[in-house]
């Protein structure tokens, strides 16, 4: 989701995708069609093709690796290819390490550990309690508040929480919208 789909790639027009909303007008107006040439191109050096395109990805130098790529992604992203999801999986016990941007698919259906019913905040801290009646403290800087709206996301007024970096002193709290946020925190000692 910090990125378009890939499904479907070959063949289509760089930026054109209307299910993404975030393209930078320098790919949107780069005139590319995306073929083999153009894709290896683009995964050399993006900003050297695309100069002041938003795709933080320094690129990859080494030819062999780019061809290895683009044959697994020719046939991933081909039309009828099953949804890969194994990376969504395989990311699970790595709480987010990739910069809390790990986009889990069950925020409607999660264990009681991970369903926020009530947040406080105190000081320096919040302390966020759970479906399953524990209470967790964490440094008011160790705690993100985020929105997904899509169906992906939470239930209305049924936040979820999900641990970020390796350390389990951070998380990230996904609420349906943010009108929720600040009805859901109570500055209570
Ligand atoms: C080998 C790894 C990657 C591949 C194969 C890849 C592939 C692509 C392709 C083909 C596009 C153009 C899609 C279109 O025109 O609809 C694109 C755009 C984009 N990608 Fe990547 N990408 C990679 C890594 C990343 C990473 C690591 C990030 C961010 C953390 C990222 C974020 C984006 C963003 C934000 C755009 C839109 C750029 C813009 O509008 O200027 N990509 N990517």
């Amino acid at each position: 989701m910090t990125g378009p789909s890939l499904a479907n790639l070959w063949g289509r027009k760089a930026g054109g995708l209307s299910s993404f909303e975030r393209y930078s007008d320098a790919l949107k107006s780069s005139g590319i069609i995306w073929d083999d040439r153009a894709l290896d191109g683009w995964l050399t050096d993006p900003q050297r093709m695309v100069p002041d395109n938003d795709m933080p990805f320094e690129g990859i130098k080494d030819a062999g690796v780019r061809a290895d790529l683009l044959a697994f992604l020719k046939e991933a992203t081909k039309p009828g290819a099953p949804q890969q999801t194994t990376q969504q999986g395989g990311m699970k016990g790595m709480g987010g390490m990739m910069g809390g941007g790990g986009h889990d698919p069950n925020l409607k259906s999660l264990e009681p550990a991970k369903r926020v019913k009530a947040i406080t905040y105190c000081h320096d801290t919040y302390r966020v309690t759970t479906a399953d009646g524990k209470t967790r403290p964490f440094w008011e800087r160790n705690l993100r508040f985020m929105t997904d709206s899509s169906q992906d996301g939470p239930e209305k007024g049924a936040p979820a929480i999900m641990p970020a970096g390796m350390m389990g002193d951070r998380a990230a709290v996904i609420f349906a919208a943010p009108e929720e946020i600040t009805k859901m925190i109570e500055a209570r000692c």
